[in-house]
This record gives structure tokens, sequence and C-alpha cells, in this order.
């Protein structure tokens, strides 16, 4: 099973309109596991603007970016697993570097998963990615491995992991082939090591139409997370036809 995930981040999406865009291209060859993240407000137009489960293979579509990792109380501002949970999130990602750059640290991500395992919203997504300096510097098999190793532990494992250089997120610059062959290989040797069998490995960082079937040659990749190509329903739903 592939997976395609938008990352419509905070971007103020035209539901309708991104809709009509999307169901213009046909899909229905590929097999595809498809998830908008977006905020609670969007995902709320989304459903009113249409009930689109059959769409997506009978399977709830919306995803959230970020979950609290309190369980319950005054926290101003943030969304507990339990009210997404109530909400019927299918699934949420943790660990995006624009909310590790706002502060997340690896044990704040690590509770978060630990918050969505114990009220079972599925599939937990964890990114984890470099920045062009740790590149630079060939330390990023440390520094994936440490953002991994904080991550599975007390036996908490995402359901897939997503492999996003910082330095290709935005930027229309994509991580090459043999980049993100070398970093899936570190993530994968990571799993062998603690003797887990494969999970799911997606890419982000720049997928657009251009890249797409470059990207999807990777033997080992699973899907992508996509930002700004996402964006357009159009072109996110002729990505999704590549797969
Ligand atoms: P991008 O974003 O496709 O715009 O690079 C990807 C992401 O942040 O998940």
């Amino acid at each position: 099973m592939k997976y395609l995930i938008a990352n419509w981040k905070m971007h103020d999406v035209d539901v309708e309109r991104w809709l009509e865009q999307f169901l213009s291209v046909d899909i229905s060859n590929s097999s595809l596991n498809i998830r908008i993240s977006s905020n609670l407000f969007d995902m709320s137009k989304f459903i009113e603007a249409m009930p689109i489960e059959n769409i997506f293979l009978n399977k709830p579509f919306w995803m959230a970016q970020d979950v609290s990792q309190n369980v319950d109380g005054a926290y101003t501002g943030q969304i507990s697993s339990k009210i997404l949970k109530k909400i019927q999130t299918a699934g949420c990602i943790v660990g995006h570097s624009e909310l590790r750059e706002n502060g997340d640290s690896n044990e704040i991500i690590y509770q978060k998963g630990c918050r969505l395992k114990e009220d079972g919203i599925s599939p937990i997504v964890l990114c984890v990615g470099e920045s062009l300096e740790i590149l630079e510097k060939n330390e990023r098999e440390i520094f994936l491995v440490n953002q991994l190793k904080s991550f599975f532990k007390n036996g908490l494992v995402p359901n897939i992991v997503a492999y996003e250089p910082i330095w290709a997120i935005g930027t229309g610059k994509s991580a090459s082939i043999e980049s993100i062959n070398a970093a899936f290989n570190i993530i994968l040797n990571f799993l062998k090591d603690i003797n887990l069998k494969e999970i799911p490995i997606l890419y982000g960082g720049s997928v657009s139409l251009e890249n797409i079937e470059e990207i999807l040659s990777i033997e080992l990749i699973s899907g992508c997370l996509v930002g700004n190509s996402s964006l357009d329903g159009k072109e996110f739903a002729r990505i999704a036809a590549k797969f």
C-alpha cells in the first residue's frame, strides 16, 4: 500500500474549489491511501463540502498536523488526542520540522506520539530530517538516528516515517535520488538494529508533478508527503495518478 499525504499547513485552501479540481482528474487506477492533513477549521469545511469517504478507499481521510503532549486540561490553543479521536481523525503528523523549529523537542514529540497511541489514532506519521548544515558536516546519520531513537522507545512505534530534509521543504529543490536513498537506508538500518520489521517510509520536500516519477522510482519508497503541490487539487490529483 502506498501513501500520499497532503500537508496543507496553515494555507487557507478553498476546499470546494480544491475538491472540484481534485475530482477533475481520474485516479481510479491508482491504489493509494490518501490523507489531507489540515487544521481543524479546514477539516470541518472539507467534511461539510463533501462526504468523500468513497473516493479515498472508503477510509476517513482527514489527518491532524499536530496534537498536544498533554492529556487534558487548561492548555489554550492545543488539541488533545482524545478530541482528535472524537472527531474521527485518520492519523496525525508529529515531528514536522516547522513544529520542531517552533519548540517541539524530541521528548515532546515522543510524548505526542504516546498520546496518539493511547487514543488509537492511526497512522502516526513521524517526520525526521536534517538541516543543510548537518548534511554538509556529514552528521546526517547521527542526527537522524537520534531523532528516531528518541521516538522509538518504551514500545512506541510510528506507523509511518516521513523523511523530510529541512533544506528541501518549500524550497522547490527536492533532494536527489541518491540522497533520499542514503537517508532511507539509515532509517532501515535503524529499524533492523532494533529488530523491527519494515515500516513504510515516505519522502517529503518539494515533491511536484515534475519530479514525482523520479522520486517514485526509489525502490524503498512507500509514498510522499506533499506541501506546496498539494494546495492545488488538480496538481495533487495528477501526482496521485502517477502512483
Ligand atoms: P513542500 O512541503 O512539499 O512544500 O516542500 C513538504 C512538507 O513540509 O511536508
